[in-house]
This record gives C-alpha cells, sequence and structure tokens, in this order.
C-alpha cells in the first residue's frame, strides 16, 4: 500500500517525539520513501541523526543550509510528496497551521503542500481538551487535514487522560487507510483513455506514425485506475503493459480508433484523450509493397476523423480532458483545441521544454481550463496523471 509513496514526517517539540524514529522506520519498511523536517525546538527531543539514519535522507529545519547558502524549498517538498504527515503535532504547531502562520520550514511547507495532510496530535490532557486546542483542530478539519486521534494513558506530565499520541503502528494504519480512501475515490465510474501512437499503413512495409511511447496515457489510466474507476484504455502502438485492473482495446490507425472510442464513450462518464493520433492518412493503401523509381515521390493523404472533436460535440455531462502537443504558440493553440473539441481542460505539453513530451519518464504540463492556466513544474508521468486525475476529481464534485 505505501511503496513508492512520498511521505515529509513532520516532527515537532514534543516528548512523543521519540516515537517519531520507530514510525520512520516502520513508513520506510512499508516501502515509502521519507524525508523529515524537524522544527528547531523537536531536535531537542529526538536528534537528526537518528531521524537521519532512519529516514535515510538529510533532515531539514531551515529554510537554508548555513554553510552553504544551500535552499531548501519548502514549495519542492510540497510539491514531491504524496502526504504530509505532522506527528507528533503539537497545540502550538496546530494553532499555527489552523492561522496561517509560517515561521518555520515545518510550517511554510504546510503551506505549500498540494498532497493530503495528516496529523497526530500530542499534548497534556488538558491542552487537549482545551476550547482553543478543539477550535484550532476543528478549522484544520474543516481545511482537509486528517486529525489521528490521540490514545488514553499516562502522559509526560505525570497525569492520566486522553493526549497520548497514537502509536506508531496506529498511525501506520491510519496513513494506508487514507490511500485507500484516495484510491477508492472514482469507484463505480467509467472512464476511456486513449493512448500511444496511431499507424497509418502506406503499404505491407511501410507506415505513417509518431513518437509516442504511451506511457502520458498509461500512466493516467493507472492513476483512475487505482483510484476505483473502471479504465477502457484505447491504445495504439506501444511496448507497455496493460496497467492492473484496466481493460485495453488495442487499435492500429487512426479510423480504428475513432470507431472504438465513438463504440465506448456512450457509456462512460469521461474520457481522457492522450493519444498521438494521425491528422492525415494515405488516401490509398497499396495491395503491394511499393517499388522505387528514379525520381521523387508523393504520397496522397487524406484527413482523419477529429476523434476528440467528435467526442465533444455529444458529451452531455461527460468530462472531457485533452492533450496538446505544441512546439509554438503554445498558449494559443491549447486554447483553440480546448474550444474547439468542448475540452473541460486541456494538457499542453511542449516539445521546447526539457524533459517534456514524448517517449521519456517525465514531463512538464500545464492545465489550462476556461478560468485560467496551471503550470506544474518537470515532475514524472506518474505525477502528472496524479494532477490531472485531481482536477477531474475537483471537476466532478462541482
Ligand atoms: O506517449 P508518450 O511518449 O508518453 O508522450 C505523451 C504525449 C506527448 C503523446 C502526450 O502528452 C500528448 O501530448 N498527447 C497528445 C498529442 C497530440 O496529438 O496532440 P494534438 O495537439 O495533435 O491533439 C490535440 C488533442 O486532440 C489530443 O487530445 C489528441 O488526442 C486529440 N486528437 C488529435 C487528432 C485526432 N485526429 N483526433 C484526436 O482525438
Amino acid at each position: 500500500m505505501l511503496k513508492g509513496k512520498h511521505i515529509i514526517l513532520g516532527i515537532t517539540g514534543s516528548i512523543a517525539a521519540y516515537k517519531s524514529a520507530v514510525l520512520c522506520r516502520l513508513l520506510v519498511s512499508a516501502g515509502a520513501e521519507v524525508r523529515v523536517i524537524m522544527t528547531p525546538l523537536a531536535k531537542q527531543f529526538i536528534t537528526p541523526l537518528t531521524m537521519a539514519t532512519l529516514s535515510q535522507h538529510p533532515i531539514l529545519v531551515d529554510f537554508f543550509n548555513p554553510e552553504n547558502g544551500e535552499w531548501n524549498s519548502h514549495v519542492k517538498l510540497g510539491e514531491w510528496a504524496d502526504l504530509y504527515l505532522i506527528a507528533p503535532a503539537t497545540a502550538n504547531t496546530m494553532a499555527k497551521m489552523a492561522t496561517g502562520v509560517a515561521d518555520n520550514l515545518l510550517l511554510t511547507t504546510y503551506l505549500s503542500a498540494r498532497c493530503a495532510v495528516a496529523v497526530a496530535p500530542a499534548m497534556d490532557l488538558d491542552m487537549y481538551a482545551h476550547t482553543a486546542t478543539q477550535r484550532n483542530m476543528e478549522a484544520l478539519r474543516q481545511d482537509g487535514v486528517h486529525i489521528i486521534e490521540p490514545g488514553s494513558g499516562f502522559l509526560a506530565s505525570g497525569l492520566q487522560g486522553k493526549g497520548r499520541m497514537a502509536e506508531p503502528a496506529d498511525i501506520v494504519k491510519a496513513v494506508e487507510a487514507l490511500f485507500s480512501e484516495k484510491k477508492k475515490s472514482l469507484e463505480g465510474r467509467h472512464y476511456l483513455v486513449t493512448a500511444g501512437a496511431t499507424i497509418e499503413p502506406i503499404d505491407p512495409v511501410r507506415y505513417i506514425s509518431n513518437h509516442s511511447s504511451g506511457k502520458m496515457g498509461y500512466a493516467v489510466a493507472e492513476e483512475l485506475a487505482r483510484r476505483g474507476a473502471r479504465v477502457t484504455l484505447v491504445s495504439g502502438r506501444t511496448s507497455l503493459d496493460c496497467p492492473k485492473g484496466v481493460e485495453r482495446v488495442d487499435v492500429l490507425s487512426a479510423e480504428d480508433m475513432y470507431k472504438a472510442c465513438c463504440e465506448i464513450f456512450p457509456a462512460t462518464d469521461g474520457a481522457v484523450m492522450c493519444a498521438a493520433v494521425a491528422d492525415y492518412t494515405p488516401q490509398v493503401v497499396a495491395e503491394q509493397k511499393l517499388k522505387k523509381g528514379d525520381g521523387d515521390m508523393s504520397i496522397a493523404l487524406k484527413r482523419t476523423h477529429d476523434i476528440a472533436a467528435t467526442l465533444g460535440k455529444d458529451k452531455g455531462a461527460r468530462l472531457l480532458v485533452g492533450f496538446a502537443m505544441e512546439t509554438e504558440n503554445e498558449q494559443t493553440n491549447a486554447e483553440d483545441k480546448l474550444r474547439r473539441k468542448n475540452f473541460d481542460f486541456i494538457v499542453l505539453n511542449s516539445l521546447r521544454v526539457e524533459g517534456a513530451g514524448f517517449r521519456g519518464d517525465t514531463n512538464v504540463v500545464s492545465l489550462i481550463d476556461g478560468e485560467g492556466r496551471e503550470d506544474l513544474p518537470l515532475m514524472t508521468k506518474g505525477d502528472v496523471a496524479i494532477h490531472i486525475v485531481d482536477k477531474m476529481e475537483k471537476l466532478i464534485k462541482l
């Protein structure tokens, strides 16, 4: 469940910080990649050396390294994470989170985080029961923060009552439940995804195609399936394995893809059009291999169907997400496609940007809709897929 998950473990100044070592060990053993941020006070309760050893990464405390000026980017950290888990979370830190105070790296990262956030409070029973703390926790709940309830028992003060940070094993269970909740958020829905390159035969030997590997579309299909959706992946040529839980329909030409999509789309809740589809195909496919002559030759091409535009005409309440692969005038061209094809939003990637587009494992995209544009930094295609599906979910809820 936690394999490959990126988790930031935030540690604040509480005696319960000693349990963060076990928590970190359990998360790493479960396959998560863990980065630890500590508040300056947390260092008094557990050493950075312990946490760095267990997390296998240097600990982050300050905005920058005073020795060499290297900047600890809270924005990048917030984007990297699938979950920001603050354990233990003191009353002081929760109060600051509830009011947007950003006076240390742990808090600025909270304000920058786009991922789910969970806190495991730890404090004395009276502090926990105080109306101010309860009010702050309610504000955090309203902000979408998951509270991992503390337990009752002996407290550091010598008193007994509610306020002990939940045991590390229970926190891990709560984290797993959080991920599986997200995983199932699209249960009962059905999406069509197109991916890969189409192949337009010229003769039995030659064809017209493009550089799409299918990686971007497959990542979207995988993310939709992970969240519980039924996914039909109409796939052009690729060497990729079908993602787990996804139904794949293999096609070759733009015409094949058009027919498959027109048949599947009406029964779905929407489509993500990631395939790189040929806009032109040979007018005539030669039955035999074309023989070369002495001179040049030309092949007459005819237009293919614009699949996305066809689906867009009759989409009703279905969600339609498009891609735009551009080499110039990116914004204008993407906006034009957004309107013409009736997309709810379009994912723009440009061949002019390093790490973006065909074949690689990364992409750099902008999500554009009628309201504006969100630019995402370089990230894996898997992470781009998460952003795309997150945006789809927001639109579904509207
Ligand atoms: O597969 P990878 O190697 O991972 O690369 C990913 C990608 C670069 C292919 C992907 O990110 C991408 O940009 N896909 C769309 C490529 C493209 O054909 O863009 P376009 O601007 O030509 O088309 C605009 C939209 O209309 C796309 O959603 C496309 O799927 C759709 N279209 C285009 C032509 C056509 N005849 N029918 C269509 O449905």
